[in-house]
């Protein structure tokens, strides 16, 4: 049927690429975004061999998505061309494009996959530059955004915007990456049931920017406060299952090896006075040699995130986004003890 599909595109190339079908470029605009997730595929462990920068470290899995390469203003980054010179191009070849030899994505993208792409590449790509000043002139209280938010968004994000853990308030989202949300807010999100707004406009994408820009950030009390409780037992915390086996920097010969689960909690490997092998934890059944946290209070909660989700801790994999966020917020302004640095610095 693709075929015959792409056979009629190569014929009236023009008349389709005007005319292309909304519900195709909205999904070729998540599929840019994500295409696992969009196609909840897995995709290769390994780097996406395309991705030939030494610059920058991304995450394998991510360089594998178009965005990584050609970026969310659609003009291209880490030193990759953008799409945008390929805006109003024959979807045919741009399909050709998508087989070649920078795009190997074989078994992983489907003809209709790559003719939604295509259609995006070739009608869906918006002015990003444009759309910030507009979103930059609207006043607080002035966007009309706020009942479409509420009725159709806070359904799954809540009316404050921070109800999903999984990824930060969307109003943090929509101030530190506005481009990646609007690119969202027109197209929807990769594998998720939430409407584009697309065929409502530019105003409108503008006018949601905005509003989302207005909702509130984490509020950092309760964050270190549950931070605290995770670093505790964030297992029961939880309320998930425990772990069968035990986690992958506890030494072996240490007393806990054999239960599992403990050897996962925070305060096991550094200590209730987070002074770990210089602590009261130096010796005794809770003792590994590990040291404390101690040096990263004050730290920014993004390096300390990473730290968490590297390869010695392995959290990413069993936590979510807002309990990393809330755990390196209890190491960065918790673990003083001392309320009168957290109120000065936030209340
Ligand atoms: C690892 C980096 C990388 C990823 C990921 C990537 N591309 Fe590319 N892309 C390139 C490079 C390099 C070029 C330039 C050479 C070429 O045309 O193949 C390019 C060129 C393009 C062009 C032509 C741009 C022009 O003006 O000539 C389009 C369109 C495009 N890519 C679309 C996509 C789409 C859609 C995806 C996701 C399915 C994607 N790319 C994923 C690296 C990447
Ligand atoms: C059916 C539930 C649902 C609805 C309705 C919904 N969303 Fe979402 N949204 C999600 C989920 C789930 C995610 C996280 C997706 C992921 O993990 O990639 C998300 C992610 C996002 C993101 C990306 C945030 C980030 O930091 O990566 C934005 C922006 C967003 N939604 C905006 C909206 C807007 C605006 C609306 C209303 C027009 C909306 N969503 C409606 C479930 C929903
Ligand atoms: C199984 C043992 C273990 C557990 C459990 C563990 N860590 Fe660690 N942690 C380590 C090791 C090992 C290091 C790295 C020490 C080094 O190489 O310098 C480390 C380092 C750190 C550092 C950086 C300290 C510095 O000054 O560089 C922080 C912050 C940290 N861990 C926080 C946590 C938090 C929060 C938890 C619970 C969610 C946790 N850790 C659970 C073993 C553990």
């Amino acid at each position: 049927m693709f075929a015959t599909l792409v056979a009629l595109l190569a014929t009236c190339t023009t008349t389709l690429a005007s005319a292309a079908d909304p519900a195709s470029v909205v999904r070729g605009g998540r599929l840019y975004d994500n295409l696992s997730v969009e196609l909840k595929t897995r995709i290769p462990n390994q780097p996406n061999p395309a991705f030939k920068t030494q610059q920058v470290r991304v995450a394998a899995s991510d360089t594998w998505r178009c965005v990584e390469c050609h970026g969310w203003d659609y003009q291209g980054q880490h030193g990759f061309v953008g799409i945008a010179g390929k805006q109003n191009a024959d979807p045919v070849a741009i399909l050709a494009i998508l087989k070649n030899a920078n795009h190997g994505y074989e078994d992983l993208l489907d003809e209709g996959d790559r003719l939604d792409l295509a259609n995006f590449v070739s009608t869906g790509q918006s002015d990003m530059r444009k759309l910030m000043d507009m979103t930059a002139k609207i006043k607080p209280g002035q966007g009309y955004s706020e009942k479409v938010f509420a009725t159709v968004c806070a359904n799954c994000h809540g009316l404050e915007g921070d109800r999903l853990r999984q990824i930060p308030p969307l109003g943090d989202s929509a101030r530190q990456r506005p481009m990646e949300v609007l690119h969202v807010t027109l197209n929807g999100h990769p594998g998720g049931d939430m409407p584009a707004l697309r065929t409502l406009g530019d105003d409108t994408a503008a006018n949601m920017l905005a509003y989302l820009k207005s909702l509130r950030s984490v509020n950092m009390a309760s964050s270190v406060a549950n931070g605290g409780r995770l670093y505790d037992d964030w297992q029961a915390q939880l309320g998930g299952q425990r772990q069968a086996l035990p986690h992958p920097s506890y030494p072996a010969k240490a007393y806990y090896a054999n239960v599992p689960s403990e050897t996962w909690r925070c305060k096991e490997c550094h200590g209730w006075d987070y002074k770990g092998n210089e602590g009261v934890y130096a010796k005794g059944n809770h003792a590994t040699g590990i040291k404390g946290i101690r040096a990263m209070a004050g730290a920014d909660p993004e390096k300390i995130m990473a730290v968490l989700t590297s390869s010695v801790h392995v959290y990413g994999a069993v936590m979510k986004y807002r309990d990393l966020l809330d755990l390196a917020n209890f190491v960065s302004y918790g673990q003083f003890g001392n309320p009168a640095y957290l109120s000065e610095k936030f209340f």
